[in-house]
């Protein structure tokens, strides 16, 4: 008797718990017409008898009981805008009975206890969820394996992040995978949300526009502050702190702060280096702003002048930056794109001695000219330009100490890298506010910044 007066109590204290408000403190986030708009589209793709189900990304420990910085997997997050962990979106586009009500579609997500407001933070629960997101329906978490086994379905398609082992996520998708046996396969979900999101809405435009913005003021504070004796982490700190402090939720992506020989390892990011006289300095360190990365890379010298021989390959990498810029226009393909960047930046090494014919160019250009933008850093984007991409464009020269050229040019690596919108007409660089030019550049290193400001102490 007294355990059914006590789980009487539970119920009623999880339904207040359940109903209370939920704080929302970034309003702008919340475009349930956008969200539901993205999934009437994908249900209309996968057509009749296939159930679709799309899980977000496992909550994934770092070392003992600490967790990594929990970020939903990118489709999850593209269809429905829900950020929180153990999550799954199901699409049934012929329609399912739940509650007495034909619903399309059901969220699946944690539902917030005193226990986990007390020790997690917020959680926005089903009734939220449908209330600020959208959804025709959403349900606790763990009625996904009754509720997923209910749903008639000749076909199954599926969006599951990689690795999805640990904890819920990885319960949830066994039972995804039990459903799914003896059925077959429906069209290929997470191809399918790929190519939705190759092409931008106005909202996630202006959402890629503030985070390239934000990326190019700290590279900005970046020129200012970096003087020789600094350490590459300070400069490191700098890009942390602008973006955190201009609204970015995250790093896009970990800061590549590579000075002198550094500046030559493609995805160095340890950023330990005290820097010297005579460095170069490259930087490829952006935002993330609402679920939205940019993707900016600057090349300066550590005492604010570049060297003749630092100058005369950075004109070469910017002018394959601009004329890659100028042909981002609609119908123009990458593959166009790639290929001219690549003959000017050989053309380019030709000139000044550094190789003797186009096919070295390999040498010291080794990645490709750019790639989609959004949700993940690198986004999809399509073969052929349209209106709505966003794409970067980043040509680079890393010449190690030891290459086959006259070692006056060893440990000179440069990347120019900025945000480009196709438009209609014009390519618009969203990046731009950082300066590209070596006039540009060395006049804004005059400057002090905040990066270089010694602390104070106190007392
Ligand atoms: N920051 C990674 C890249 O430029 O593709
Ligand atoms: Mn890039
Ligand atoms: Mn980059």
């Amino acid at each position: 008797m007294k355990r059914i007066a006590a789980t009487f109590l539970v119920l009623i204290v999880s339904a207040l718990v359940a109903a209370q408000d939920y704080p929302v403190f970034e309003p702008d986030k919340l475009r349930p017409d956008e969200f539901r708009e993205r999934r009437e589209r994908v249900k209309r793709e996968l057509g009749a008898g296939t159930v679709a189900v799309v899980l977000t990304n496992p909550i994934r420990n770092r070392n003992n009981d600490v967790d990594f910085f929990f970020r939903g997997d990118s489709n999850f997050l593209y269809l429905t805008g829900f950020e929180e962990d153990s999550a799954a979106l199901v699409l049934i586009p012929d329609g399912f009975e739940l509650d007495g009500k034909r619903v399309t579609e059901i969220l699946f997500c944690n539902v917030p206890t005193q226990q986990s407001i007390t020790w997690l933070g917020y959680r926005m629960g089903p009734e939220n969820a449908i209330k600020l997101l959208g959804f025709e329906s959403a349900l606790p978490n763990r009625e996904f394996e009754a509720t997923l086994s209910k749903i008639p379905a000749q076909k199954v398609s599926l969006s599951i992040p990689p690795n999805p082992e640990p904890g819920l996520i990885g319960r949830m998708n066994s039972h995804i995978q039990a459903y799914r046996e003896g059925k077959d396969a429906g069209p290929n979900l997470r191809q399918m949300i790929q190519r939705h999101r190759q092409v931008k809405s106005p909202w996630e435009i202006e959402l890629l526009k503030k985070a390239a913005e934000i990326s190019a003021l700290a590279h900005v504070e970046a020129m200012r502050a970096v003087r020789p004796g600094m350490y590459e982490y300070e400069i490191d700190a700098l890009y942390r702190f602008v973006f955190r402090r201009e609204g970015c939720a995250d790093i896009g992506y970990e800061p590549i702060v590579g000075s002198g020989p550094n500046a030559t390892i493609l995805h160095y990011n340890t950023n330990r280096r005290k820097m010297e006289e005579g460095d170069l300095l490259l930087v490829d360190a952006a935002g993330e702003y609402m679920g939205y990365s940019a993707d900016v890379t600057r090349t300066f010298p550590v005492n604010g002048k570049f060297s003749p021989e630092q100058r005369a390959v950075y004109e070469i990498v910017l002018r394959a930056a601009d004329e890659g810029i100028a042909m981002c226009r609609a119908g123009v393909t990458t593959a166009q794109i790639g290929n001219r960047i690549s003959q000017i930046l050989a053309d380019g090494l030709i000139e000044l001695g550094i190789i003797q014919s186009r096919n070295q160019i390999g040498r010291y250009y080794m990645h490709g000219f750019g790639h989609g933008i959004g949700l993940d850093v690198h986004d999809p984007m399509p073969g052929t330009l349209v209106p709505g991409v966003v794409l970067t464009v980043e040509p680079g020269i890393y010449i190690k100490e030891g290459s086959p050229c006259d070692p006056k040019w060893w440990n000179i690596g440069i990347r120019i890298e900025d945000d480009i919108l196709v438009t209609d007409g014009e390519p618009v660089n969203l990046s731009a506010d950082a300066p590209r030019t070596v006039a540009d550049i060395e006049k804004l290193m005059q400057e002090t910044g905040i990066g270089n400001q010694p602390f104070r102490p106190w007392r």
